[in-house]
């Protein structure tokens, strides 16, 4: 019954938003609004709102302004089930073999297909790469994490920018988890670049569950 009327709430909400897609939402309102969005309808993205998004992830901050990112947008379905397909033989090849590891069972095999998976499902899919970015001391190798921690930055701002104009997704490294390097391989990723995540982006069919999240008590410590 709950989830009926998540479903129900979502479904009206999305037909106001359809007419307005276009729209802004108070910066807050969006930080509280943006969930993990793992369901989409068939609507699709405009391309002025995707447009914006990416300006979003354009003006993230990052390390030494040195932008170490690049986004690949994956909208062709014939694509989009070729990822899932190879995300799901890689899991379901843990599955059968172990591969040094204890097998899963039927149930961890199907949640770690939806949760692997689900990305796919979104009229856009978003893979973010990055590069390491120079060390600022001399005679250190560069630094992986600033290029990580820059690209997620970029993430962050796309994600919120994505439910500011209606629109949902889901931060995804779990099909990077399962085959990395044969996703890579399909979309022709190379040097210096890595994959850092993947962010669908849709009209959200259902909104989730709350999940719990910690207090400000437990996780600011103030000197
Ligand atoms: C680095 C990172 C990796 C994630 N990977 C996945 C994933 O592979 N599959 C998935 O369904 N959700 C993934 N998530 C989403 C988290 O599960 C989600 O953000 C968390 O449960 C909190 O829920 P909320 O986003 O709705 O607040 C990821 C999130 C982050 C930031």
């Amino acid at each position: 019954m709950a989830l009926l009327y998540q479903v129900e709430k979502a479904a009206i909400i999305n037909v106001i938003l359809s007419k307005h897609r276009t729209y802004h939402m108070d910066f807050f309102d969006a930080i509280k609004k943006r969930r993990s969005i793992r369901h989409f309808t068939a609507e699709p993205v405009k391309d002025e709102d995707l447009r914006a998004m990416l300006e979003a992830a354009r003006m993230a901050p990052n390390s030494h302004n040195a932008q170490p990112w690049h986004f690949i947008i994956i909208r062709d379905r014939d694509l989009m089930s070729r990822l899932r397909d190879i995300v799901s033989a890689a899991i379901e090849g843990q599955a059968q073999t172990g591969s040094g590891s204890e097998p899963l069972d039927p149930s961890q095999l199907q949640r770690q297909k939806f949760y692997a998976t689900s990305v796919f499902d979104a009229p856009v899919v978003v893979l973010a790469l990055t590069h390491p970015v120079p060390s600022p001391v001399p005679n250190t190798p560069p630094k992986a994490d600033s290029g990580l921690q820059s690209v997620s930055a970029a993430l962050a701002q796309l994600h919120l920018a994505a439910t500011a104009l209606g629109y949902g997704g889901c931060w995804s490294t779990l099909p990077l988890s399962w085959a990395r390097w044969e996703v890579e391989a399909v979309l022709e990723v190379k040097e210096p670049w890595t994959s850092a995540a993947f962010l669908s982006i849709g009209v959200p069919a259902k909104v989730p569950r709350d999940v719990p999240k910690k207090p400000l008590e437990e996780i600011v410590t103030f000197r």
